[in-house]
């Protein structure tokens, strides 16, 4: 055989080279291991830490523990695998391994408190949710008969609203959300919106409204639009920022002239 055909022969490994931040518990200082992957067909960045979990071991050949994260759904539905990829706030799990630049950065979001390793406490989000009531208020365990009717105009309109995953991507871009402002980010304002649009939620629509005009409401958006740029559920957040904040400004309007 010549030299040239044994080198065709010759089946080439291809590798990922993934550089990951770890942090072991929230006190301690964060640190890059770099780790190299074999390349699978269609690969993403969870199954990547997947295989780092059964092999941990750097590319300088230290054995190291597993990298702990969150994962749940693996299809960009839970919500929990977000952690900044090579700079930008995304979803791991549909963060496709081909259509990134190598070594692949994977970070844990930054403007939320570290656990360890990727997984933040994103419990913010949930606290800003149930500040604005973000939920339809339907009271009782008996049978309170069918809801009302919603054209299907309307509920087009609501349901892109509906796929907030929750994720905090839109809250890791904005620049207003950070230590300095108490901002409640455009994912709850957008939550505000769609439970406001409801037939039934709107029974708490000035309750909502009132919740966003403190210290941290809607105007501390700057309108800088990073939030519906990294949105992995198209959510049209700037315009829902939009119509809630006019929706604000007549019930401060409102309130001026009742008093
Ligand atoms: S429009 Fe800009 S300031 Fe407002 S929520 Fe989105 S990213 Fe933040
Ligand atoms: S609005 Fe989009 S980016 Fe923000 S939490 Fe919901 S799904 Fe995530
Ligand atoms: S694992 Fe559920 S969204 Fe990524």
């Amino acid at each position: 055989m010549s030299v040239e055909n044994a080198a065709k022969s010759t089946p080439v490994t291809k590798t990922v080279l993934f550089k990951i931040k770890r942090q072991a518990d929230p006190n301690s200082a964060a640190q890059w291991e770099s780790f190299e992957v074999r390349w699978k067909p269609g690969m993403n960045v969870i199954s990547s830490l997947m295989e780092i979990a059964a092999n941990p071991v750097t590319t300088a050949g230290v054995t190291t523990s597993p990298v702990t994260y969150d994962a749940n759904c693996l299809e960009e539905v839970c919500g929990s695998c977000a952690m900044v990829i090579n700079g930008k706030a995304r979803m791991a799990c549909s963060a496709l391994v081909d259509q990134l630049e190598q070594p692949i950065r994977v970070e844990p979001l930054t403007k939320f408190p570290v656990v360890r390793d990727l997984a933040v406490d994103r419990n913010v989000i949930f606290e800003n949710l149930k500040a604005v009531k973000a939920w339809v208020p339907v009271d009782g365990t008996y049978d309170l008969g069918s809801g009302p009717r919603i054209a299907p105009r309307e509920q087009e309109e609501a349901y892109p609203v509906s796929r907030c995953i929750s994720c905090c991507c839109c809250m890791e871009a904005c620049p207003q959300f950070n230590d300095d402002t108490s901002f409640v980010g455009a994912a709850t304002i957008a939550q505000v919106g769609l439970f406001n649009s409801h037939p039934t939620g709107k029974a708490l629509k000035y309750e909502r409204l009132a919740a966003l005009m403190g210290d941290g409401g809607i105007q501390e958006c700057g309108y800088a639009q990073n939030c519906v740029e990294v949105c992995p559920k198209d959510i049209p957040l700037t315009r829902l920022i939009s119509e809630v904040g006019r929706d604000v400004m007549v019930k401060a309007v409102s309130d001026l002239f009742r008093r």
